[in-house]
């Protein structure tokens, strides 16, 4: 069999056939099965998108229903999992807190050995619905406050933000939350779900799979770049800085400026054209304007100067932001979104599976290289 080189990173390089997401970088389009996500973004559902992602097309009214309340009836914690919460220490960041969770629900589900195409979608049910919890309850667990129970007559954003807050939440927060994790829901080859599907291709099991993908979502140059916005923009009001005179700093000092700049998108991310506007929405409503204000006098200097595009990360910065959500829970809520697409991915690789394993130009010493016995070495 004839090998051909990748570039660096794998730019480019063409990796599985999919039939979940589509995205054309150079006009800025994404689709979950064909539809545009500025379609689902106005008009759709969390609940509405996951059975999309995870059916291949959309629901009737009877589906969704059934849909909706299955993922409601899988809002199930077992009390061990929240002991081991419970067990961590207040330092862990909710991102390890999820990661090393979601890798011990596996011991506690029922379909724990089995890994057929209905098992996964179980699955998928039941860690879509737990990682949603596992994200609010570390959080209430580590404020030292009282656990809230899910609601299962509340969405699936609703009820995030009930077990997180501890309050029903307004229309504009659930709504808002809503078309964010329909935006995050899933994005082709991203690194998170590529290394879910190179794990899943193993026939290791689902649990495995997301686990590593909550690993490489964690990265700041991946999902992990939510959280740099907000502490960038947080530095900027310590430091009683001008927000641009900040910027042109960073890039002075070779630095990246986290939330711009994408592998594939050539132009406007168009899940960031939502998030703008949600900030700049949310920012009137509230009368908390700073962020906002800050990350547009950031976007406009960065488009000038370095011709680079915001992504979907810089203004969910400052939209969460002014929900009141706690920086440190942005990529987890990331997480929330995507193990929609992550368990998509997953069962569609299983459903055709070939084992992934790419080859590597060897760079090192050339063979044969002498073994030098150790008393030889000096
Ligand atoms: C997303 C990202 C990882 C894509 O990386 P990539 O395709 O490997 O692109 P590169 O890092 O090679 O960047 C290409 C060029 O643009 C520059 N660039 C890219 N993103 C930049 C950013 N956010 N700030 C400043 N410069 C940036 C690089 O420095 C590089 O310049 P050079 O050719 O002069 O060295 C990268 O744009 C980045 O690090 N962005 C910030 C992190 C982020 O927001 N991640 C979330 C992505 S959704």
């Amino acid at each position: 069999m004839s090998t051909a080189t990748a570039g660096k990173g794998l730019e480019g390089i063409v990796a599985a056939n999919s039939g979940i997401c589509w995205i054309d970088g150079d006009a800025g389009i994404l689709s979950y099965r064909g539809i545009d996500i500025h379609e689902l973004a106005s008009h759709s559902t969390f609940e509405e998108t996951a059975y999309l992602l995870w059916n291949g097309g959309l629901p009737n009214a009877t589906e969704l229903r059934d849909f909706s309340r299955s993922l409601a009836e899988a809002r199930v914690l077992d009390s061990r999992i929240i002991d081991l919460l419970r067990s961590f220490p207040r330092t862990g960041t909710p991102m390890e807190v999820l990661r090393t969770a979601v890798s011990a629900l596996s011991l506690y589900d029922a379909d724990e050995l089995d890994n057929t195409h209905d098992a996964n979608v179980r699955k998928a049910f039941r860690l879509t619905a737990q990682v949603a919890m596992i994200v609010a309850i570390y959080d209430r667990i580590r404020k030292g406050k009282p656990i809230v129970e899910a609601d299962k007559n509340l969405t699936h954003a609703g009820n995030f933000l009930w077990m997180l807050t501890g309050e029903k939440p307004s229309e504009t927060a659930t709504r808002t939350l809503d078309i964010a994790l329909i935006l995050h829901a899933d994005h082709e080859l991203n690194a998170s779900t590529f290394a879910a599907r190179v794990i899943a291709a193993t026939l290791s099991d689902i649990h495995s799979a997301v686990t590593g993908a909550i690993g490489a979502l964690k990265g700041p140059l991946h999902g992990g770049a939510n959280e740099a916005v907000m502490r960038m923009l947080f530095a900027i009001d310590k430091a009683g800085a001008d927000p641009v005179e900040y910027v042109k700093q960073m890039l002075a000092d070779k630095k990246k400026v986290s939330g711009f700049g994408h592998r594939v998108y050539k132009t406007e991310d168009p899940r960031a054209t939502h998030l703008r506007r949600m900030s700049e929405q949310l920012s009137k409503d509230s009368g908390i304007t700073k962020w906002y204000d800050w990350s547009r006098k950031i976007e406009l200097y960065i488009n000038a100067e370095k011709k680079l595009n915001a992504n979907v990360d810089f203004y969910s910065a400052s939209t969460y932001t002014t929900l009141g959500i706690d920086v440190d829970l942005f990529t987890p809520i990331f997480a929330v979104s995507r193990i929609a697409g992550w368990s998509a991915h997953v069962i569609e690789q299983l459903d055709d599976n070939r084992l992934i394993r790419p080859r590597a130009e060897y760079i090192g010493p050339a063979y044969p290289s002498p073994y030098v016995p150790l008393a030889q070495r000096g």
